[in-house]
């Protein structure tokens, strides 16, 4: 077991690259599959999760390599439509390679997923969208099984739009006949870029970015070279970490219009922030006022996957702040954590009130998933003393060299082996 020891205290300063976003990884590599040929991953980022996405490729039949910092799928190898439990409990996006397998394989045979633990986290809207574009689906003995040899091109409109079926969708109708429209799509960043990888492997697919996306079926996808985006939780959480310390911190690689939301709330909290087409820079000196309300919602709105982090912040901002996560029901986790640093929060159901102190002191903590995992690092790097924070393999799903780049900044962070 890892566990990152972390001595709290120095501020952050320097420059630091912006790795390629997990979540617009994962359904791209699923996308992958969909391929009659190779794919080139430019500049990939090897989040755990992202590992266990190229061990399910591997586990279909498709090869993989690693050359320098790309990622080479060789898609046309794979001759398997089944995912069994081993792989899909340790990568909640296993889910995301219904919609290809259906295209690849008109069939899918696919364990239950796992992942975070940040609520029940239901797949109906998937399951009800392939029926609707004439999936048979059966539910049984933990499998999925879904057999798409009739599907047909149609209407799908989700009941909310969820990132995860909006993919699955427009990856399952990628090759049928006609036009695919699906109505109240999320408009999350990385639909767009799983839509722009998708049509660089020559799909027919527009709209991403806005409620409606449609798809006009082609025969086949052939081979590309494709550069993710830059991770903007990952550019997120560094912001948050500088405005918990305080410092001047540039972020290359990334996109400042993928994280208004956050920008506008953290130059509330007296950052300024400079933006240019890849930079971020911010800049803080006093401690932060505190943010008065902070509610999670699809993009563009406030990002659930910010919120352990921006929670983290108002600990010690100056004043009281309400945050509401209205996404998923259990991302409050690192609140007893917190409460141990010495924050001062009660929890309402959704809503957490949070009356910020000065200064958060060292402790022993449990990373309880992946964001709450990161907000207790941020919380070490703003305490008094020394922080564990342990269970560092939910970090891993999604921060990729995290230790490496704070040091870089000037924290005092390492990971250690805990027996
Ligand atoms: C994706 C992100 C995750 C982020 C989330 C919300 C990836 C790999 N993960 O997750 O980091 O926190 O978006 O921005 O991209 N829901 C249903 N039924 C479904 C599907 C979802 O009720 O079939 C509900 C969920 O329980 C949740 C809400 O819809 O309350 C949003 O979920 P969704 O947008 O699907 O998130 P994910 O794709 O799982």
């Amino acid at each position: 077991m890892e566990s990152f020891y972390i001595k709290g205290g120095k501020k952050l300063n320097g420059e630091v690259e912006v790795s390629t976003s997990k979540n617009a990884l994962l359904p791209i590599l699923a996308g992958s599959i969909m391929c009659n040929g190779t794919v080139v991953l430019k500049n990939c980022s090897f989040y755990s999760d992202v590992n266990n996405m190229i061990s399910i490729l591997n586990s279909l039949g498709a090869g993989t390599k690693i050359e320098n910092r790309d990622l080479i799928i060789q898609s046309d190898l794979a001759s398997s439509y089944y995912i069994n439990e081993e792989f899909t409990k340790k990568v909640r996006s296993s889910i995301f390679m219904l919609g290809p397998l259906l295209s690849r394989f008109k069939m899918a045979k696919v364990a239950y997923p796992g992942g975070c633990n940040i609520g029940t986290r239901p797949i109906d809207l998937h399951i009800k969208g392939l029926k609707a574009l004439n999936v048979k689906i059966e539910e049984k003995h933990g499998y999925i099984y879904c057999d798409g040899r009739n599907m047909k091109a149609g209407i799908v409109h989700l009941d909310f739009p969820s990132v995860g079926a909006t993919e699955n969708l427009m990856m399952a109708s990628v090759f049928l006949n006609g036009t695919t429209t699906i109505y109240n799509a999320a408009k999350e960043p990385e639909i767009k870029d799983l839509q722009n990888f998708l049509n660089a492997m020559g799909a027919k697919v527009y709209g991403a970015g806005t409620g409606t996306i449609t798809v006009f079926g082609v025969d086949k996808l052939t081979s590309a070279e494709y550069c993710a985006i830059p991770d903007r939780i990952v550019a997120g959480t560094y912001l948050i970490a500088t405005c918990m310390v305080g410092g001047n911190v540039k972020l290359t690689n990334c996109v400042a219009e993928h994280n208004m939301a956050l920008i506008l709330k953290l130059k509330q909290a007296g950052a300024k922030i400079k933006t240019s087409k890849n930079n971020i820079e911010i800049k803080i000196s006093k401690r932060p006022k505190s943010i008065s309300k902070i509610e999670t919602q699809p993009y563009p709105g406030f990002p659930t996957d910010l919120q352990s982090q921006i929670l983290t912040l108002q600990t010690i901002s100056d004043g009281t702040s309400v945050i509401i996560e209205n996404l998923f029901e259990t991302r409050f986790k690192i609140f007893t954590e917190l409460k141990k640093m010495g924050a001062d929060i009660s929890l309402h159901d959704r809503m957490a009130i949070v009356n910020g102190v000065e200064m958060l002191s060292g402790a022993n903590v449990v990373a309880p998933d992946l964001r709450g995992g990161v907000g207790l690092v941020i919380a070490g790097l703003q305490a008094d003393g020394y922080t564990t924070v342990n269970d560092i393999y939910h970090i891993d799903r999604g921060y990729y060299c995290l230790e490496d780049d704070l040091q870089k900044l000037g924290a005092e962070i390492k990971r250690i082996k805990q027996n």
